[in-house]
């Protein structure tokens, strides 16, 4: 029989998790069990953080920095973003236009749904990471979903403008730009995001931009951030955070980037859901980003060379369609050839994988609907021996699975 606690907001229950974190769990499942597990699964850099973030850490705790802060953030940290902002793209951006967030989960869900109301649509170009839409259903608003264009081996992925256009109509209020992009690698061209910004503008729509990756570029000059636009305080709230950069996954720090007013109403909002980001994590924020920038120039170096590697081995595999991704750091081949024939599904092919050549990686089809069926997603923030290894028991796989079928 029902009790009262089973009585949920219906919404909840159908809410999508992120299937990146029931691999890990599988995967340490079969590494408690002594299998060597390959990892290509979760998103996050494989190297601790840097020592000298650590020790920020550290000192912060010595001196019982470990009450309540202010709910924005602490105003050191808030300026030392503002100024990273506008060393990186002239933003103009002030301390008191950031709110600092547990995680950049955190400023997404702040920032979608502040502003959705039940009914509104909002664009989302997929594949895509999951949890801008499933905020959006979460309050009742509508995702509409736009599938990248998938342009071969040697072009990759670009957004469909033609089809965005297209999808807006009258309840439309925002739409939802990550670039780079996760799960694809995709890092689109300035015209496209210049396009995109005319396209908000000439409709009054927000874009919410996720440049969580906007340090992970592997095709120098091709990032644009929609902060180098003069006016987009008007049309723009920025996603960010440490996660990525600074190899901060678990220290959950994100931002979120609006005009001043809107940072205050927004402030109240959270205040009652969060108090504040974790004090003594702020501090190791602060030191992160004013601090010495070199680990990660030096990672970003080591991740590229990654990702040549992973390419070069993933394309010797019959049926993979591979194109070296220009930021964050994925690769989304395209297996559709391999697919059809050995008759598998991407999530049928993830799963033996899995169980048989004990290697995660996460099936394209669950960011977060169709647009990625065909592919898969790879994480090359693993060592060069596991890219090697991995990719030996991919093929292995792939041969063993076209053999049985012929
Ligand atoms: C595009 C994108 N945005 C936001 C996030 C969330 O970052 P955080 O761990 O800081 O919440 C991720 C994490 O994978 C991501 O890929």
């Amino acid at each position: 029989m029902n009790t009262p606690t089973d009585n949920l907001n219906p919404i909840v229950p159908k809410l999508l998790g992120e299937t990146a974190f029931v691999y890990v769990a599988k995967a340490k499942e079969l590494s408690k069990q002594g299998h060597n597990v390959i990892s290509f699964g979760v998103g996050q850099p494989d190297l601790p953080t840097f020592q000298h973030i650590i020790e920020a850490a550290k000192q912060a705790l010595d001196e019982h920095y470990t009450g309540y802060t202010e709910t924005a953030g602490i105003p050191e940290l808030r300026e030392g973003i503002a100024n990273y902002l506008n060393h990186t793209y002239s933003a103009g951006v002030k301390p008191s236009e950031v709110i600092v967030t547990p995680g950049a989960k955190g400023a997404i869900f702040l920032g979608i749904s502040s502003y959705l109301m039940p009914g509104d649509e909002i664009i989302v170009p997929e594949p895509a990471f999951p949890a801008y839409s499933e905020v959006a259903n979460f309050v009742g608003a509508k995702p509409v979903f736009v599938p990248l264009k998938w342009c071969g081996q040697e072009k990759g992925f670009s957004l469909d403008i033609e089809k965005i256009y297209s999808s807006i109509t009258k309840r439309t209020k925002m739409i939802v730009v990550n670039n780079p992009q996760n799960p694809t690698g995709a890092l689109f061209p300035p015209n496209e995001i210049e396009r995109l910004y005319e396209i908000a503008k000439e409709h009054r729509l927000i874009i919410l931009s996720d440049e969580i990756y906007d340090n992970f570029i592997y095709q120098k000059g091709r990032f644009k951030s929609f902060l180098t636009e003069g006016d987009w305080k008007d049309f723009v709230i920025l996603i960010n955070g440490f996660s990525k950069t600074f190899s901060m996954t678990g220290w959950r720090l994100g931002y979120l980037v609006l005009k001043e007013d809107i940072v205050q109403k927004l402030s109240r909002f959270a205040v009652n859901i969060y108090s504040c980001p974790t004090s003594f994590a702020q501090k190791a924020a602060v030191k992160a980003i004013t601090g010495t920038w070199e680990p990660v120039k030096e990672m970003i170096t080591l991740f590229q060379r990654r990702r040549d590697l992973m390419v070069k081995q993933l394309r010797k595999i019959p049926g993979f369609e591979v194109w070296p991704s220009g930021g964050a750091f994925y690769l989304f081949p395209n297996v559709s050839r391999f697919l059809k024939e050995s008759n598998l599904t991407t999530e049928q092919f993830v799963e033996y994988l899995l169980y048989k050549h004990y290697v995660v990686v996460m099936p394209g089809s669950v960011f977060p609907k169709s647009a990625g069926q065909d592919f898969l997603r790879f994480s090359f923030a693993s060592s060069e021996e596991a890219i090697q290894e991995g990719c030996e028991r991919i093929s292995k796989a792939v041969n063993e699975l076209l053999e049985k079928k012929s």
